[in-house]
């Protein structure tokens, strides 16, 4: 984290570790600068201003990334800055160096850091060590980057969002987390149908539910798939077995089994329901492909907003003033 606070810019120089680290409205702050530079950059696929000129961010990733990497990379070129990547190869912390001097090093460096990694101690660390803001680009416990575009499509296909029902089905991982706070803050049933033995973590529960009762939504856990998406405006779906859990991919896959999102579960929740998944996704795993390229899918379109609400971000936490 970096800066002092300045009220007309609260989100300045402040640090995205978790999902709940934004209150309701700063969510819905970067969702009006996301909406703004989509508008803008979809006519000429070019941006007049350039908010981020001769910005530079540090990427960290020690997990393979096809969108979060290109986003984050594109979005600072496209708004007037650079991105670096680097790799756990490259930068070898907790090998070749303490992630305290990581982040000190940095800090003189460049103005952000974005960071992928197992451990979400380690993006705590990085970010309480590191004097400029540090953005969670997925942990083990967390991806609120993907969780802002998640919602921020949401309320570009619904409008509204407060009383929107949205059913995860699969496992209480860090992208149900970060989905589960942040549509709680805006007002979204958020529920999960779970295998038992894969449920979220309580203190993220108890913290989606507790921002679910302030704005009008729901946090509804649950272990049957069919329950859980009777009447859902949404089905989500994440990968059986997140980065990092390959060594329980055979007993996973067993456990999931029964937690797919194909046309028999997409048409308990009725005709209307939209199907989203953050990617990658496993074909004929967790999703089948009739349902991902049928016309329930929005999940492209998910994708694409990955590139605008991150750029939305990065221009609330790094932009010259408009
Ligand atoms: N959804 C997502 O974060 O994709 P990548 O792993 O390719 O970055
Ligand atoms: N839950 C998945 C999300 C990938 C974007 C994982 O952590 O691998």
């Amino acid at each position: 984290m970096s800066g002092t606070p300045d009220p007309t810019r609260p989100l300045r120089g402040r640090d995205l570790i978790s999902a709940a680290d934004l209150a309701p409205d700063e969510v819905r702050r970067v969702f009006a600068t996301a909406e703004r530079l989509k508008a803008e950059f979809a006519v000429t696929r070019r941006h007049a201003q350039l908010p981020l000129l001769r910005r530079t961010l540090a990427m960290l990733f020690e997990r393979p990334s096809l969108r979060t990497r290109v986003t984050f990379e594109a979005g600072m070129i496209q708004l007037g800055g650079g991105a670096i990547q680097l790799t756990a190869g490259n930068v070898g912390w907790g090998v070749r160096e303490s992630v305290a001097d990581v982040a000190r090093n940095l800090g003189s460096f460049v103005d952000a850091i974005i960071v992928r990694t197992g451990p979400h101690e380690v993006a705590v660390e990085l970010a309480a060590r590191a004097d400029i803001p540090v953005i969670n680009a997925l942990t083990l416990h967390e991806h609120p980057c993907q969780a802002l575009a998640d919602v921020f499509t949401l309320h570009e296909i619904f409008g509204s969002l407060r009383g929107l029902v949205v059913a995860f089905v699969g496992d209480g991982n860090n992208v149900f987390h970060s989905l589960a706070l942040i549509g709680a803050g805006q007002g979204v049933e958020i529920r999960l149908a779970h295998p038992p033995g894969y449920a979220p973590d309580p203190a993220v529960v108890a913290r989606a539910t507790a921002l679910a009762e302030a704005n009008g939504g729901r946090v509804v856990l649950a272990n049957d798939p069919r329950a859980a998406v009777d009447g859902a405006d949404v089905l989500y779906a994440d990968a059986w077995t997140s980065m990092g859990q390959e060594a329980e991919t055979e007993v996973r896959s067993a456990a999931f089994a029964a937690y797919q999102v194909n046309e028999a579960l997409c048409a308990i929740a009725g005709p209307d329901a939209r199907v989203m998944h953050c990617l990658p996704a496993h074909r004929g795993e967790e999703i089948t492909s009739e349902v991902m390229d049928g016309p329930r899918s929005i999940i492209f379109q998910q994708s694409e907003n990955r590139l605008h609400v991150q750029k939305g971000l990065l221009v609330e936490v790094l932009g010259d003033p408009a």
